[in-house]
């Protein structure tokens, strides 16, 4: 095999500079620009889009979409995007010429300039940005394995579990014998080589929802949030067990999201059936899908990183255009809700578990649908594909199957207590899945336990 040396610059935290000599302010400089020729539409009383440009603090507090200004950084402020026509922002002023470039500079300077609000007054601090980016060419096999944390520190403030919570997220590191556990407040992490429990992860946001590691395992995605209330991702670096960042910034649970394979953008989606894409590097929203006409329950990034796809209770799947957001294409097919989705890693096969039992495959060039066959009895829950393209099925009925393409069974695993409701595969390859009790079961493609994690066995 081939192996290609991975140059990542990790979670490099840098502030950028802040330059003080051209600095516009807000008073003498930018307010007059507003005033002329936007404030017609966004000002106290008349806020298209959720944003008043009147004061400083309504700016940085921003409309729909997030603050419209981020210190420091011109090009990922929604302002200078939407009147530089940077994205696929809606264009600002509506329907008329892009403002003329000496306007267009003084925004930039403003905004790298720190956000002055006076003349005198003080340039604000950049926010810090994280480097998270990889090389896309070097999403092979990496020459060494990540390097991951073997204990965690208890937590003085671990909740007592009576029973076991679902497992409501599950992930297995591609490249290393670890997996992750999501529950309530934290995700729990276990070493498969010896089947040690290496600790929790605090997560503040509320419930995990959604789990998974980076494509060269290193960085693990964390989702979730409290339903009704808030939804965040947070990035943390398997290493070390430490937070690189947190983004997105719902109104809602998070229930699906993924981190692109370059690692610079997260998606988030839920219950408010919108996906959101984020930029890691400073949390910017960079676009959203508007498509799904119910919970979004699943989405993941093509391994080649050029497109996203989602899907929802309604049985809408959508496949977009990764980058911008542009070009959203419906799979058609599905005829109950979907529960989740998996692409096969060369990207040329898009598969969905069906709640009316079935699996499903799509073609992702053509958009149709190549295969389905009845998985599971009462709903299929969950689905991961395995590197080599076999796929792993786990079902309402309490069992997993592994699966050919053509839909022939390979092998079934029924000691599920309750429904399998996740499932993925180890970086050996093993199956894994885990049920509605909070036991999380590794087996052999043959169909074979090999051990049990359970969410009662506290340390
Ligand atoms: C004729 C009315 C009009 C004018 C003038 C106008 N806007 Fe807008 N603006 C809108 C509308 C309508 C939206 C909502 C667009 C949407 O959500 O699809 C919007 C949205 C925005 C947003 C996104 C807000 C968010 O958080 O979703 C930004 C930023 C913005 N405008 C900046 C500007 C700036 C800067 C100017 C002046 C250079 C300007 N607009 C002038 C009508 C206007």
């Amino acid at each position: 095999m081939r192996r290609i040396a991975t140059s990542i610059i990790l979670a490099s935290l840098c502030t950028l500079p802040v330059y003080g000599a051209e600095a516009r302010n807000f008073e003498d400089h930018i307010l007059p620009l507003l005033r002329e020729h936007c404030a017609n539409c966004h000002r106290p009383g008349k806020t298209r889009g959720g944003l008043d440009v009147t004061t400083m603090e309504k700016l940085e507090k921003g409309g729909s979409a997030g603050p419209a200004v981020i210190s420091g950084l011109a090009e990922n402020s929604p302002l200078f995007r939407a009147i530089s026509h940077i994205g696929n922002e809606e264009a600002m002023p509506p329907e008329q010429d892009k403002l003329p470039p000496h306007i267009l500079a003084a925004f930039k300077l403003w905004i790298e300039g720190g956000l002055k609000p006076t003349a005198s007054g003080l340039a604000r601090e950049s926010r810090a940005v994280v480097q998270l980016t990889v090389d896309a060419a070097t999403l092979g096999a990496p020459a060494t394995p990540p390097v991951f944390i073997r204990s965690l520190p208890p937590r003085a403030d671990a909740p007592q579990l009576v029973r076991g919570l679902p497992v409501m997220a599950l992930a297995a590191n591609p490249w290393a014998p670890i997996i992750a556990v999501g529950g309530q407040d934290e995700t729990v992490l276990h070493d498969l080589s010896d089947g040690h429990r290496i600790g929790a992860l605090p997560f503040a946001a509320g419930e995990v929802r959604v789990l998974r590691f980076s494509r060269n395992g290193q960085v693990l995605l964390v989702g979730g949030g409290r339903p009704t209330a808030s939804g965040k991702v947070q990035l943390v670096e398997l290493q070390t067990g430490k937070s690189l960042t947190t983004v997105g910034d719902d109104f809602d649970v998070v229930l699906a999201a993924d981190l692109s394979p370059d690692q610079s953008l997260v998606a988030t989606a839920g219950p408010e059936k919108l996906v959101r894409v984020y930029r890691v590097a400073d949390g910017v929203l960079v676009w959203t899908l508007k498509r799904h006409a119910d919970f979004i329950t699943s989405l993941e990034f093509s391994p080649d990183g050029k497109h996203l796809a989602s899907a929802d209770r309604a049985g809408g799947i959508f496949i977009t255009d990764a980058s911008k957001g542009e070009n959203p294409r419906l799979l058609a097919g599905a005829t109950d809700a979907v529960n989740q989705l998996a692409w096969r890693s060369d990207a040329r096969s898009l598969a969905a578990a069906c709640g009316d039992g079935q699996a499903l495959l799509y073609d992702p060039a053509s958009a149709r649908l190549v295969a389905k066959w009845a998985a599971h009895e009462g709903g299929c829950l969950s689905i991961a594909y395995s590197r080599e393209g076999s796929l792993l099925t786990g079902g309402h009925d309490a069992s997993a199957s592994l699966w050919k393409e053509s839909g022939d069974r390979i092998s079934q695993f029924k000691n599920c207590d309750t429904a399998a409701f996740r499932v993925g595969f180890t970086s050996a390859q093993n199956p894994l899945v885990g049920d509605w009790s909070g036991d999380v079961r590794e087996w052999t493609p043959e169909g074979y336990e090999v051990r049990v994690f359970s969410a009662r066995v506290r340390n």
